[in-house]
């Protein structure tokens, strides 16, 4: 038996707590991991509360946690070029915050030495989808694009992946994360009342591109600034985004992706700002800091 953290039911924080499992044996296709970090992201809350039961159902109880960091304890019969001892990161359906985790071989990739467990797990996530809603948009070095919600996980890998790859970066924020997105490169936008005039006041010249991570009302509120509806989309909230012909970005969640943004991380060009490493026993606090829906950079837990 090995220890995780899940819930028994949909709703509120009442409902989760610690579980213990069996330690899952891989099957075909299957590596199992000695869990040392997972990513907490806002889908675990969002899943809790039942929201998308009627089209993702969930098998209960069910362990909270997308991405983990970890070390291979087993690999599955069919797996070829993993090894018992490799360190490596990727995506999970369920499952993370566990003290082991059944990761499919083709959503994993191998941890760079010079990338922290913790650094990683917050990779499969928030820089992955950053990633692809950034090859989605197709800008080039020199256009102008505008993240709504720039100030969370996702937001800052796409503002550094933008500006590593020459495009600038404007992006809506509360007052007080100021300071820190204009570490990124960033122009910050303030949102709430008259968000609109501030972005045409910061890019006069328009602009090219809308990457929305916060939905609703913040992104109607400059949906209309961007000219090609085909260079808005949203991880967030597909019906606002197609009012003006933006589309939900669609996730890959494979091993290419995955390696691409652990090298951006190797290099330094992406920081995914793990800014609070709470350990697994204290996964309800992590989690309650996610749920705020205000938090700074990424969230990780350390397991082990
Ligand atoms: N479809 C997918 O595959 C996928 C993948 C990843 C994430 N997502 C979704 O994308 C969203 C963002 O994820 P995340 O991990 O970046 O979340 P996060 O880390 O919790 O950050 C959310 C950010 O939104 C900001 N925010 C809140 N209200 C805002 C507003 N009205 N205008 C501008 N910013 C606002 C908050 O900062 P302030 O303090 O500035 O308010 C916070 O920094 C979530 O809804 C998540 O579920 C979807």
């Amino acid at each position: 038996m090995s220890k995780a953290f899940g819930f028994k039911g949909y709703g509120g924080p009442e409902v989760q707590g610690f579980l213990d499992v069996t330690t899952p044996v891989p099957g075909a296709g299957e590596l199992l991991l000695a869990v040392r970090a997972a990513g907490v992201n806002p889908a675990d809350w969002k899943l809790r509360t039942g929201f998308m039961r009627e089209v993702f159902p969930m098998k209960l109880p069910a362990v909270f946690g997308y991405e983990v960091a970890g070390v291979v304890e087993a690999v599955g019969p069919d797996v070829e070029g993993f090894a018992v001892g490799d360190e490596v990161f990727g995506s999970v359906m369920g499952g993370g915050y566990a003290e082991y985790a059944l990761v499919p071989v083709h959503s994993v990739a191998r941890k760079p030495a010079e990338v922290s467990f913790t650094d990683a797990a917050a990779l499969p996530v928030a820089a992955a989808t950053a990633f692809d809603g950034l090859t989605q948009l197709g800008l080039a070095a020199g256009q102008t694009l505008l993240i709504v919600g720039v100030g969370g996980g996702v937001g800052v890998a796409a503002a550094q992946i933008a500006r590593h790859w020459g495009i600038r970066v404007l992006g809506t924020a509360s007052a007080a994360k100021r300071e820190f997105v204009e570490t990124l490169g960033v122009t910050h936008v303030a949102y709430g009342d008259g968000v609109a005039d501030r972005v045409r006041a910061a890019a006069p010249d328009g602009v090219d591109g809308l990457f929305d991570l916060v939905g609703g009302d913040a992104l109607r509120a400059v949906g209309a600034l961007v000219a090609a509806p085909n260079r808005l989309v949203t991880a967030v909230d597909p019906g606002a985004a197609a009012e003006f012909g933006g589309h939900m970005i669609e996730r890959s969640r494979d091993s290419h992706v995955l390696e691409v943004v652990a090298g951006l991380a190797a290099s330094g060009a992406l920081n995914p700002f793990v800014n609070a490493v709470f350990p697994l026993v204290q996964a309800a606090e992590a989690l309650s800091a996610v749920e705020t829906g205000h938090a700074e950079g990424k969230i990780v837990l350390q397991v082990g």
